[in-house]
């Protein structure tokens, strides 16, 4: 990156003396701001080609200005363009590059526009490309995440409350548990793209313009769905961004709840799941290690998103309307919040399909810790008892069958008959995991069929 731009800025007319050499590195934005070129130069192009039509450029000038950020595109694309920090930001180096390409055409670019609206449009551009990105990769992972439900749609585990075993459920229908935390992430995508597809353009530094702009054609053209409808609230708004990064951090704490199930299936204590070795990696001292680094790099990295909302949502407080430079410190955080939120989601899709479920430890763990212990129940209760005396009669009959350091299903009839003379030998077809977890049929249920169900209505929607 040069620095000998310092000279000659394009805002210098009623400055004396130039900027330090640390205000300049202090303020620059072009380090990072740079990733907004291809959006810098499609609004460039649209504005110029909206100046034209209504007749504030010549024809001439219009075409210049499009070919030479043509030009321009594809310089930067093959690494030939040299970025000046003297130049401060993305913008003031493709307009100065433009103006010693093309000469005086250049320098009209700029008619009716502001670095305010310029910059609130590409960075509106960006979260859409980077919304539409996200959305892709969610749509992998969730078709991902179909295909392992509906092969695990009768693999037995145990079902936790409070970490403690519950009640068996299908491996299948914990995955579609997930699948419908990512669903609504993608919903919330969706949703602040709307907002955010907005055209600013035209707002010009705060006021508007006095040029009789077509900010609707401008929309047109960038594909927005509409234009803003007030200037001031167009350059200084972010709102787009932080509901943008919102649903980013909403996003990683989901996959950082998964990783922490991975991490801990993957134990030897547990063992419901093996990861593929190409997402784990050893240990330079303990030759048995396999640890599950891709989880656990998940679930860490969901610090830095939650970061970077936390940054946006302090960087916006107490602003006063309309632009102030507090908000060049917009970019880092969104553009972290999106590429960590995109690469979780990209190893998750590729890992998610790869999953080996270890199905007899999984049914082996759903038989412990009395996981059954509502069927007897729920089959006392249509033998006539009420619930709440039948939750009593088995809680009685845990206790004993703790002591006897065995399960619910293992006890003899007699034994059990001493809880309650409603239970018959039919009582053990009601109290094995296969029939507890058959039996919890309601919609959206456990039960294999309610999981092929829920698969089927997925399929059809998709
Ligand atoms: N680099 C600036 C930003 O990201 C561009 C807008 C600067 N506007 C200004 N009036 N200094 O916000």
């Amino acid at each position: 990156m040069s620095q000998d731009a310092s000279k000659n800025r394009m805002w210098s007319g009623r400055f004396t003396e130039s900027t330090s050499a640390l205000v300049e590195r202090f303020s620059e934005s072009v380090s990072f701001d740079q990733r907004l070129w291809k959006q810098d130069i499609a609004g460039s192009q649209a504005h110029a080609r909206m100046l034209g039509r209504v007749g504030v450029l010549a024809a001439t000038d219009v075409e210049a200005i499009v070919s030479g950020l043509d030009g321009i595109a594809t310089d930067i694309a093959e690494g030939r363009f040299e970025w000046s920090f003297g130049l401060e930001d993305v913008h003031m180096n493709i307009e100065a590059r433009l103006t010693e390409r093309i000469g005086e055409a250049g320098k009209r670019l700029h008619t009716g526009r502001s670095r305010n609206d310029q910059v609130a449009t590409d960075v509106r551009l960006y979260v859409r490309d980077g919304i539409d990105e996200l959305v892709g990769l969610i749509d992998r992972l969730a078709a991902g995440l179909l295909d392992l439900a509906e092969r695990e749609a009768d693999s037995v585990m145990p079902g936790f409350t409070h970490m403690q075993v519950a009640q068996p459920v299908t491996f299948g229908h914990h995955m579609l548990a997930w699948r419908e935390q990512l669903l609504r992430d993608r919903a919330r995508l969706l949703d602040a793209r709307k907002r955010a597809n907005v055209l600013p353009l035209g707002s010009a530094a705060l006021a508007g313009t006095v040029y009789p702009l077509d900010r609707h054609y401008v929309a047109e053209l960038l594909g927005f769905d509409g234009v803003t409808e007030n200037s001031l609230d167009a350059v200084s708004d972010r709102d787009f961004a932080i509901e943008t990064v919102s649903a980013c951090a909403l996003l990683m704490v989901h996959l950082s709840r998964w990783s922490e199930e991975l991490i801990l299936w993957s134990t030897p204590m547990f063992g419901f799941v093996a990861l593929p070795d190409r997402y784990c990696t050893g240990s330079s001292i303990m030759p048995q290690k396999k640890n599950p680094d891709v989880p656990e790099l998940v679930r860490g990295k969901t610090g830095r998103v939650v970061g970077d909302l936390n940054a946006l949502l302090v960087l916006m407080k107490g602003q006063p309307l309309a632009y102030n430079r507090d908000n060049q410190e917009d970019k880092e955080p969104l553009f972290d919040a999106l590429d960590t939120a995109r690469d979780c989601l990209a190893v998750y899709a590729d890992m998610a399909p790869n999953i080996v479920v270890k199905r007899e430890n999984c049914r082996a763990a759903a038989a412990k810790g009395f996981s059954t212990a509502t069927d007897l129940a729920d089959y006392l209760v249509r033998q006539g008892l009420a619930f709440r005396d039948a939750h009593h009669v088995v809680g009685s009959a845990v206790a004993h069958a703790a002591q006897k350091a065995c399960d619910l299903a293992d006890l003899p009839l007699e034994e059990l008959r001493q809880f309650s003379p409603l239970i018959g030998a039919d009582v053990y077809a009601h109290i094995t995991l296969d029939a507890s977890v058959a039996a919890r049929s309601t919609y959206g249920g456990t039960a294999p069929a309610q999981v092929r169900a829920a698969i089927a209505r997925a399929r059809s929607k998709a």
